[in-house]
């Protein structure tokens, strides 16, 4: 619509400027030196959201950090639609491999380069920009209510509790997020899914000091080299996971659709090289695509113990730990996950060593329908906007939060990410490609026309 064009061409730069200033703001859930930082994200959304014409905009307290709400309600007999973002980001570390520091935006090569450009300061923004430009051309078509947390990163675990002590002020008809990627610019996509999480942190212990591994090495079992065995039995040769039942209750997904999920370009080169590799590595049976999507996986994200300083220290450790995460799919429950999980790996362990488990936060796998009126309001939106009709996709990552409002609020969720599988989200030098800041604060007001209209 010409309206939204205009005002969208006049307000481009002033839209930057306003979301460097949000990527400016340190909102590390994860690291309290952040707290203050966190609170002050809080406030800045709060404002714009205000500035943009919300009504009734409050930091609403949790145990934890607050959720921004915000509405504007102009007709009860029309559909309402609830936007669900995140002002919460990674923590930026390792800080050394930033080429610019993380929370000092820069613009280059058509992209902004910092932590939260993407993951998604940037992609929630758009929202506020879109319903802005709604409010200020006297177009918006239908109810809109916005909820933006602050603890997503760190597994949302406040929310539950506010989203159920709010189910009347959280009423809605769909949700809509923008914290996915796309397949390309010139190839649009809508996710359609996302992986459940389960995730653990074991220890090894043996000795109750660490040793002399001249005295003892040979005769007493090391905790690193158990707990690698142990690791190393998780998966077998052709890539499955070898916990018991692991696999019993996943939804396989049927040969129809994974036939039209082989539809979407995948470059298998383009994939390696983005991220230095010689060859890929999973499940037999399935192609990278699927491997990342449709089926489980399990991941050793960090692992510590015994001597790590400089030079060679002699040393037979007294303990070895790690942190063990499982992608979940369809029909896996991420507490039956872990139980399994815990009473496999103990029974691995062997007896010169003792295994202890403890549980991190943890998320159900979710699947949107794409023949419901909001896929299709979707769908026409990237149309509109891009010339192609969008590619349903499901994705890798977890956003908990959707299976608990389908559970919590009877509501679906619409997954429409702008941002890009390359924007290195958690890594270092994350960025947001302008193109797809601005592209998504065009789309979104035609999601709300489509939504609106049916
Ligand atoms: N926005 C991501 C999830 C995502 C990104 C899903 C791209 C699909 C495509 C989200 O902020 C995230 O990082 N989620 C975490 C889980 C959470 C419990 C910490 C994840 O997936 O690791
Ligand atoms: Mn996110
Ligand atoms: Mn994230």
């Amino acid at each position: 619509m010409e309206i939204w064009n205009n005002y969208l061409e006049e307000n481009k730069e002033r839209f930057l400027e306003e979301l460097i200033e949000l990527l400016k703001i340190p909102s590390v859930s994860a690291d309290s030196q952040f707290s203050d930082d966190v609170f002050e994200a809080a406030q800045f959304v709060k404002a714009r959201l205000e500035e943009a014409g919300a009504d009734n905009v409050e930091v609403c307290s949790t145990e934890g950090y607050p959720v921004v709400y915000g509405e504007k309600i102009i007709d009860d007999s029309k559909p309402t639609v609830l936007v669900y973002g995140h002002y919460d980001v990674q923590p930026a570390d390792p800080y050394d491999l930033w080429t610019s520091p993380p929370f000092e935006p820069v613009v280059k090569d058509e992209k902004i380069y910092a932590r939260g450009a993407c993951d998604d300061k940037g992609q929630a923004y758009m929202h506020i920009k879109a319903f802005e430009m709604m409010m200020k051309t006297d177009s918006l078509p239908c109810n809109v209510k916005f909820m933006i947390e602050g603890e997503e990163e760190v597994g949302s675990d406040n929310l539950e509790q506010f989203v159920i002590d709010n189910k009347e002020k959280l009423k809605a008809d769909i949700v809509l997020i923008s914290d996915t990627s796309m397949i390309a610019n010139d190839v649009p996509s809508i996710t359609t899914g996302l992986r459940g999480l389960a995730y653990l942190e074991v220890k090894v212990t043996g000795p109750n000091r660490d040793l002399h591994s001249g005295f003892y090495g040979g005769a007493v079992a090391n905790p690193i080299n158990v707990l690698c065995d142990m690791i190393g039995q998780l998966q077998d040769e052709s890539g499955k996971i070898t916990i018991p039942g692991f696999y019993d209750s996943v939804i396989e997904v049927s040969d129809a659709e994974r036939a039209e999920m082989a539809k979407a370009p995948f470059d298998l080169d383009r994939f390696k090289s983005s991220i230095g590799i010689k060859d890929v590595k999973g499940e037999e049976g399935y192609s990278t695509n699927e491997r990342t999507s449709i089926r489980p996986s399990l991941d050793v994200n960090g692992i510590w113990g015994g001597y790590i300083g400089e030079g060679a220290k002699t040393v037979l450790p007294s303990y070895a730990q790690a942190k063990i995460s499982m992608r979940l799919v369809s029909g896996q429950d991420p507490e039956k996950i872990a139980d399994l999980f815990e009473k496999h790996f103990k029974s691995l362990a062997p007896n010169s060593a003792t295994v202890e488990i403890n549980r991190h936060h943890g998320g159900e796998p979710a699947v949107t329908p794409i023949d419901i009126p909001a896929y299709k309001a979707a769908s026409k939106a990237y149309e509109t906007t891009f010339g192609k009709v969008p590619v349903p996709q499901r994705a890798g990552g977890s956003i908990p939060i959707v299976a608990l409002f389908e559970k919590e609020l009877g509501l679906k969720s619409i997954l429409m990410g702008f941002g890009l599988d390359t924007d290195a989200i958690h890594s270092p030098n994350e960025h947001f490609g302008l193109f797809n800041f601005y592209k998504g604060i065009e789309t979104i007001p035609y999601f709300f026309k489509f939504f609106a209209e049916n």
